[in-house]
């Protein structure tokens, strides 16, 4: 059945992936996104788009919406160290905004963006959503309050709500990727450096604890996450706050994807060995078992070289 969507951060990388699911599974979409790391250029061509900000949303949302998927937020690690007070208030603030808009306006449906640096050191691997939480950063501290304030306005006011909370995300959609700027991820930076926009790429570290020495990332595809969202659509129950880790529940080393990145973009990509980074784990590595059984949902596109393949698509396209 067709459905009406807001969509929070549309125009942003996740956001502007999702919307065009659901556009392609024949929902209507309206993006708000304030375009403070989004572009215009992203938000799905057929989507309606609001410019505003989430801590306006009661301007726009009415009871015509069948839910909301929230991906606006700010999302940079290093600068949550520097500017705390910019995530509590966009992400806190901004989260309970939203919700308050959306008890108002009946609208009862909740799809979140959470992450994985809610956990923090992992205490076993892969890691599980019952796993204790003790975030390193106030991102994670602050995605952490939102997953908190979400569950209870499911208990107390019989919200439908579901937090799924990726891994790595990589790879592109056609027309829809990864532009973040400054990018601090490492396929985007491996593909700088085939790109030419960057001599070499930095390993922080290659004395960890796994097989090649380098840190082990869990890495999903934003196709396979968009069709997790879909499904989280469908599995949202009034009164339960539901959450989902998203990855594949195998790794990738930092050394793998370089040498990934130099078979598919066919560039020596130069490498040069840095100091460990404070607050690295050694592995990070999702259990997908609840999103498994909660929503039916399997990787689809696992396979390392298909993920960077899409992104270097994308990169030539747009970068
Ligand atoms: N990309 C990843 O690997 C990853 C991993 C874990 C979690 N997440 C989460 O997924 C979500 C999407 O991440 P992304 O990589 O697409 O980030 P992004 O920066 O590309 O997208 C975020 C979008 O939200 C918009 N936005 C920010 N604050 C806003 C506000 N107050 N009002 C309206 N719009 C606002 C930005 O303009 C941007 O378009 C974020 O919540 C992020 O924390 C991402």
């Amino acid at each position: 059945m067709s459905a009406k969507y807001l969509v929070t951060g549309g125009a942003g990388y996740v956001g502007s992936v999702v919307a065009q699911h659901l556009i392609e599974a024949g929902h209507a979409v309206t993006v708000l996104d304030n375009l403070s790391t989004g572009f215009r250029d992203a938000v799905p061509a057929g989507a309606d788009f609001i410019e505003g900000d989430i801590r306006d949303a009661a301007k726009w949302l009415d009871s015509s919406y069948a839910a909301v998927l929230h991906f606006a937020a700010s999302s940079q690690v290093g600068e949550s160290v520097a500017k705390p007070e910019k995530y509590w208030d966009n992400n806190v603030g901004g989260t309970m905004a939203l919700l308050a808009a959306m008890r108002d306006a009946h609208v009862r449906t909740l799809v979140f963006s959470s992450t994985a640096a809610t956990y923090g050191e992992p205490v076993s691997s892969p890691i599980k959503e019952t796993d204790p939480t003790a975030p390193t950063s106030p991102y994670g501290a602050s995605k952490l309050a939102v997953d908190h304030m979400i569950t209870g306005e499911a208990s107390a006011h019989g919200l439908g709500a579901v937090s799924l909370r990726y891994f790595n995300v990589a790879g592109a959609y056609g027309e829809y990727g990864e532009r973040h700027d400054p990018e601090s991820h490492l396929i985007p930076l491996v593909l700088q450096v085939a790109q030419g926009r960057r001599e070499a790429i930095s390993v922080f570290g290659d004395d960890y604890a796994t097989p090649d020495g380098t840190c082990v990332r869990d890495y999903i595809h934003v196709a396979d996450l968009a069709d997790a969202h879909l499904r989280a659509l469908d599995a949202a129950t009034p009164g339960e706050h539901l959450i989902c880790n998203l990855g594949n529940g195998s790794g990738f080393s930092v050394r793998e994807v370089i040498e990934t990145v130099r078979q598919v973009t066919g560039h020596p990509i130069p490498e040069v060995v840095a100091e460990r980074r404070g607050g690295d784990p050694a592995v990070l590595v999702a259990s997908a078992a609840t999103a498994h059984e909660r929503l039916g949902w399997r990787p689809a596109r696992a396979d390392l070289a298909g993920i960077v393949a899409d992104a270097w698509a994308f990169a030539q396209r747009k970068g």
